[in-house]
């Protein structure tokens, strides 16, 4: 066989192993933590909510705590705010079945409040496990909890909205979360345009625009506060 067909085939086997790899690890992970009674959200919830899409996404979105249908139903985004997603990503020409989307807490906080932070350190190491699995090139952040959390920083969601940072390999792209947006429609418009801000970054194929702040900026920033910056969310 002429040897650049043979190393297209080689190449694409490998690809084919990875994902179905992916797959399987993540489906042994989900099993490994899915009667999870780590923190007394177990106690409350009707479903775990490990997350849901395509474990060989590009692109991953992390929001913060399930809610009322998305505990109900044991999928991640499935109220309001999930439909909102679903037509943001929609409208940049995505499924949610192409990327992956999960929370960091994986059981539904009572009545919604927001997550505790002792609930944040507890849950963290599954997220932070989902990514490795996954390992997708762009993870947005909807909101403040999730952008703090893998940002390390205690900067607030208005001031890292729509930046792009590089951490290790990756880009991660701080959004507001739809469920803010629809309780204040006047975002509707900033989401949207950064929704196709994300779209220029999956068709760069997850290369860091040039002109794009990176996370030395961020860290030099912040680091006249490491020590509160760790308290808050009690961090790494
Ligand atoms: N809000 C979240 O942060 N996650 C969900 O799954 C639903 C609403």
């Amino acid at each position: 066989m002429d040897k650049q067909i043979l190393y297209a085939a080689e190449r694409f086997q490998e690809y084919v192993m990875e994902d179905y790899d992916k797959r399987e690890k993540l489906k042994e992970f989900y099993l490994k933590i899915k009667n999870c009674e780590e923190c007394e959200l177990s106690r409350s919830r009707t479903r775990f909510v490990f997350g849901s899409g395509n474990a060989c996404a590009l692109v991953m979105f992390v929001g913060e705590a399930p809610g009322k249908n998305e505990d109900l139903q044991g999928l991640p985004f499935v109220g309001q705010a999930g439909k909102l997603l679903d037509e943001l990503l929609n409208s940049i020409g995505f499924d949610r079945s192409e990327v992956f989307i999960a929370n960091i807490l994986k059981c539904r906080p009572p009545g919604n409040r927001d997550p505790r932070i002792e609930e944040i350190n507890i849950c963290k190491g599954y997220l932070l496990e989902q990514i490795k699995i996954i390992d997708p090139k762009i993870i947005c952040t909807l909101g403040k909890f999730s952008t703090q959390l893998l940002l390390n920083t205690d900067k607030g969601i208005n001031t890292l909205r729509g930046k792009v940072f590089k951490v290790d390999s990756r880009i991660i792209m701080p959004i507001n979360h739809p469920a803010a947006v629809l309780y204040t429609p006047s975002r509707m418009e900033i989401l949207k345009q950064d929704f196709k801000k994300i779209k220029r970054l999956i068709d760069s194929d997850g290369e860091m625009p040039a002109c794009e702040e990176d996370v030395l900026t961020l860290e030099s920033e912040t680091t006249g506060d490491e020590q509160n910056k760790d308290e808050q969310l009690g961090l790494f």
